[in-house]
C-alpha cells in the first residue's frame, strides 16, 4: 500500500514511548522488555518539545539522538512525533497572544498541554519551525518509519473565541460566502433583525443572552476544524522537505465530536486512532466495533493503525475499572479485526509524576511480576501469529450514514426535544446490526454507495439538498434505504428545507411529516400489533406513495404510521418515525433461512416475508431484519448475539462475549493460535477469541 509504513513484522504492536520521564538506565531495561513482550514499534517525543527547545531557539537534541539509537540498536522502530501537542512553558510568556481563550471569554491557564490558540500565527512559527528542525535530524535514521505530528488535535483545545481567532474566522468568512450579503441570505440574518453590515461585524459565537444565530455556530465549528487542519499540514509539508516516511495524526474516532474527520481523511498517509473504552458502559465493546468501522471508512476502507487505548483502566472517568481478565485482548484482536494493522497503547512504561500517573500502560508500576504484564507478553505473541492479516480489508454490504455536520447541528440549543441525540440513534442502529451479526461500514451523505446492499440513515438532521438527491439515486437504482426520524430537515446552514418535512427525504420516502410530537421525559408509544415500544418521538406522517408498515397504536399520533416502505424506482425506502430499540435477545434465532429468503421478519412484512415474530429479536431488531432481508444482506442466523464475527480477507474472527462456549457452524481453516484445523465448526470459550485462517479467498 503506498504510503504505508515499511515496519518489519506484520501487526505493529507497542505504544506512547515517554523515556524522558526515566533516568537513563531504565531505558536499557525499557528495551529489554520491549523485545520480551515482541514490541516492534514506539511513538517517541509527543512531549518533549521544552526539552528539545530548552528557550526560543536554543536546541538540544543529545537526549532524544541517544533513544531513538537505543531502540534501533534493539530492533524497535520509531513512530517520531513532533511535540506541538504541548508547547513549552517559554512559549506562553513570550507569546501571550497565543493562549487558549473559552466561550466565556477566558484565558486558559498553562501547566497543562493543548493551551494554545489554533488560529495563533505564533504557534503557527514555532511549530513549524520545532518540526521542521526534528525532521531534518531524523528523516536519514533508519529507525524512524512514519511520523506522528502532534497529538490529538482538537482535543482540548477545538475551538478558541480570542480576538486572533475572531479575525481568522472573518477571513475564512469571507473566503467561503464572498460577500457580506451571501453570508446574511445563508445565515438567514433577517430573523431578529441580526444583519450584518460588513465581516468585520461577525464575532465568534461567544457565550450569548439567548438563542444565537445557529448558522454562526456550524461555520464557526467548520472554521474551526480547518484551523486544526491548517496546523497539521504546515508540520506534514515541513517534515516532508526532508523526509519521505508516512506521516499521520492520532485521530480520536467517535469521541471527539468537535473534529470532523471526513475533512481530515485526506491530509494523512495513515489513518491512525485512539480508542479508550467507557469502562463502566454495560457491552461496551459494540461501541468499541463502532469506532473501528467508523475509523476504517474513514480510512476509506484501508488497513489504519490503532494508535493509543489501554491495557487497563484510565485515569480520567469517574470510576476507572481495570479491565477484566481476556478484555485488553478482545479489545485489541477486535481493533484488528476491523482493520487495523497495529495494537499499540498509552504507554509503555507507567508514569511516576503528574496527570497520568494511575492510567494503566504496557508496564504497570507493579512491573514484570504481574497478570498485566503477563498479558501484554502473550497478545504480543497473538499478533505474531496474525502477520498474515496485515494488509488486508473488511467488506460490508451495508452502511450508516455519519456526519460530523449533523451530529453538531442536532446538538445546538432549541431543538424539539433534548432528548434528539446524535450518538443516541446512530448507536442503536449500529448495535442492532452488530447484534444481527451484520458488518457495516460508516458513510458521508454525499459519498457513492452504490456497493452497498443497504444504506441506514439514523441520525441526519442536517441534510443538504445534493445529498437528498443522492440518496434517492441510491434507492432508485435498486439501494435499500432505511430512514429514522428527524432525518432531512435542515440544510447546511441550519436552514429548514423549502416545503413540508422532512425536504431533503421527502421523494424517496414517499411522505411527508405533518407536526412533530417529542414525547415526555421516560415516555413511551406502542407501535404495531405485535408488542412494539418507541420512545423519545412520535409524528403525524402522511403516505405520499410509501405504505405504512405498523401504525401508532396509541399517543399523539394513534392510528397513524409508525414504520412505511417505498417502492421508488428497483429499490426500496423505509422510514421509522420513532425511537425503536435494539432489545438484547439471547435466545436462538428461529430458522437459518438463507440470505435474501423471507425468514423471520418479525414485525409483519408489508408484503414481503411471512412475519413469524416467535422468539427472535425484537423492536429495531426486527424491523431492520425485514428490511436485511429484502436486501439480501448475507449473516448467520443461528448465532446468540454475545459471539461477534468479522471477516477481514481470509480470516475469521471470533469474539466470546458471553459466559458460555459457543460452536459457530461453517467454520473451515487453520485456526492461528491453537493450529488446529476446523472443519465445518469452531467451539470459542466463554471470553475468548478464536481466528481461523481459511485456505482460498474467505
Ligand atoms: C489520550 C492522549 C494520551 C493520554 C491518554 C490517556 O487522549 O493522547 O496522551 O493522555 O489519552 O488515556
Amino acid at each position: 500500500m503506498p504510503g504505508y509504513p515499511a515496519l518489519p513484522e506484520g501487526i505493529a504492536y507497542g505504544g506512547d514511548y515517554n523515556p524522558e520521564q526515566w533516568p537513563e538506565e531504565v531505558w536499557r531495561e525499557d528495551v529489554r522488555l520491549m523485545r520480551e513482550a515482541g514490541v516492534n514499534l514506539v511513538s517517541l517525543g509527543i512531549f518533549n518539545w521544552s526539552l528539545l527547545e530548552p528557550a526560543e531557539g536554543v536546541y538540544d537534541f543529545g537526549r532524544l539522538d541517544r533513544i531513538v539509537d537505543l531502540l534501533h540498536s534493539c530492533g524497535v522502530m520509531i513512530d517520531l512525533a513532533t511535540p506541538t501537542s504541548s508547547p513549552p512553558t517559554w512559549f506562553r510568556t513570550t507569546h501571550p497572544g497565543a493562549r487558549l481563550v473559552d466561550r466565556e471569554g477566558r484565558v486558559i491557564a498553562g501547566g497543562s498541554r493543548h493551551s494554545f490558540c489554533p488560529s495563533s500565527p505564533e504557534y503557527a512559527a514555532a511549530s513549524e519551525r520545532i518540526a521542521g528542525r526534528i525532521a531534518a535530524r531524523y528523516a536519514g535514521h533508519p529507525a524512524v518509519v512514519m511520523w506522528h505530528v502532534h497529538n490529538e488535535y482538537g482535543w482540548a483545545n477545538a475551538r478558541c473565541y480570542c480576538e486572533t481567532s475572531a479575525k481568522a474566522f472573518r477571513d475564512w468568512l469571507r473566503e467561503r460566502h464572498g460577500d457580506v450579503a451571501a453570508l446574511n441570505a445563508a445565515w438567514g440574518t433577517t430573523f431578529w433583525g441580526l444583519t450584518y453590515g460588513s465581516f468585520d461585524e461577525v464575532e465568534p459565537p461567544r457565550i450569548a443572552p439567548v438563542g444565537q444565530l445557529t448558522a454562526l455556530q456550524l461555520d464557526y465549528a467548520r472554521f474551526s476544524v480547518d484551523a486544526h487542519i491548517a496546523n497539521f499540514r504546515r508540520e506534514r509539508d515541513a517534515i516532508r522537505r526532508f523526509g519521505d516516511q508516512p506521516v499521520t495524526t492520532n485521530f480520536m474516532i467517535p469521541n471527539c465530536e468537535p473534529m470532523d474527520y471526513w475533512r481530515w481523511a485526506g491530509e494523512v498517509d495513515v489513518v491512525s486512532n485512539d480508542h479508550y473504552l467507557d469502562a463502566g458502559r454495560a457491552e461496551n465493546h459494540i461501541e468499541l466495533a463502532m469506532a473501528a468501522d467508523l475509523t476504517r471508512s474513514v480510512a476509506g476502507g484501508r488497513p489504519w493503525m490503532l494508535m493509543e487505548h489501554s491495557t487497563g483502566a484510565v485515569n480520567w472517568q469517574p470510576r476507572n475499572l481495570a479491565k477484566r481478565p481476556g478484555e485488553m485482548r478482545r479489545n485489541s484482536l477486535a481493533h484488528v479485526a476491523r482493520g487495523s494493522d497495529s495494537v499499540l497503547f498509552f504507554q509503555w512504561r507507567a508514569s511516576r509524576h503528574g496527570a497520568e500517573k494511575f492510567h494503566s500502560a504496557m508496564l504497570p508500576h507493579a512491573g514484570t511480576g504481574s497478570d498485566l504484564w503477563r498479558d501484554v507478553v502473550a497478545l504480543g505473541a497473538d499478533l505474531r501469529g496474525l502477520a498474515a492479516v496485515r494488509g488486508s480489508r473488511v467488506e460490508a454490504e451495508v452502511a450508516l450514514v455519519w456526519d460530523w455536520e449533523s451530529y453538531w447541528a442536532l446538538e445546538l440549543e432549541w431543538r424539539p426535544s433534548v432528548d434528539l441525540r446524535f450518538r443516541e440513534r446512530v448507536e442503536a442502529y449500529y448495535e442492532a446490526l452488530w447484534r444481527e451479526h451484520v458488518t457495516v461500514d460508516f458513510a458521508h451523505p454525499s459519498a457513492d454507495l452504490s456497493a452497498y446492499r443497504m444504506v441506514v440513515v439514523p441520525s441526519s438532521y442536517l441534510l443538504t439538498e445534493a445529498a437528498g438527491k443522492n440518496l434517492r439515486r441510491y434507492v432508485e437504482a435498486g439501494g435499500h434505504l432505511v430512514v429514522s426520524y428527524f432525518s432531512g430537515i435542515v440544510d447546511e446552514n441550519d436552514a429548514i428545507h423549502p416545503g413540508v418535512h422532512p425536504g431533503a427525504l421527502r421523494d424517496v420516502l414517499g411522505l411527508w411529516v405533518e407536526e412533530f410530537h417529542p414525547l415526555p421525559e421516560n415516555g413511551t408509544v406502542p407501535v404495531g400489533d405485535g408488542g412494539l415500544t418507541g420512545r423519545i418521538w412520535s409524528e403525524r406522517v402522511r403516505l405520499a406513495g410509501a405504505r405504512a408498515v405498523h401504525a401508532f397504536t396509541g399517543g399523539p399520533d394513534a392510528g397513524h404510521p409508525a414504520v412505511t416502505r417505498h417502492e421508488l424506482g428497483a429499490g426500496t425506502a423505509w422510514y421509522v418515525a420513532t425511537a425503536l430499540d435494539p432489545a438484547p435477545d439471547h435466545a436462538p434465532f428461529p430458522g437459518s433461512g438463507t440470505a435474501g429468503s423471507s425468514g423471520d421478519t418479525g414485525a409483519g412484512d408489508g408484503g414481503t416475508g411471512t412475519g413469524t415474530g416467535t422468539g427472535g429479536g425484537r423492536d429495531l431488531r426486527a424491523i431492520l431484519r425485514a428490511a436485511l432481508d429484502l436486501a439480501g444482506v448475507s449473516r448467520p442466523r443461528d448465532l446468540p448475539d454475545t459471539l461477534e464475527l468479522v471477516r477481514r480477507g481470509r480470516h475469521l474472527f471470533l469474539f466470546n462475549h458471553g459466559d458460555e462456549p459457543v460452536t459457530v457452524q461453517g467454520v473451515s481453516g487453520t485456526g492461528v493460535f491453537d493450529g488446529a484445523a476446523y472443519t465445518g465448526s469452531a467451539t470459542v470459550p466463554a471470553g475468548g477469541v478464536t481466528v481461523v485462517e481459511s485456505a482460498g479467498d474467505a
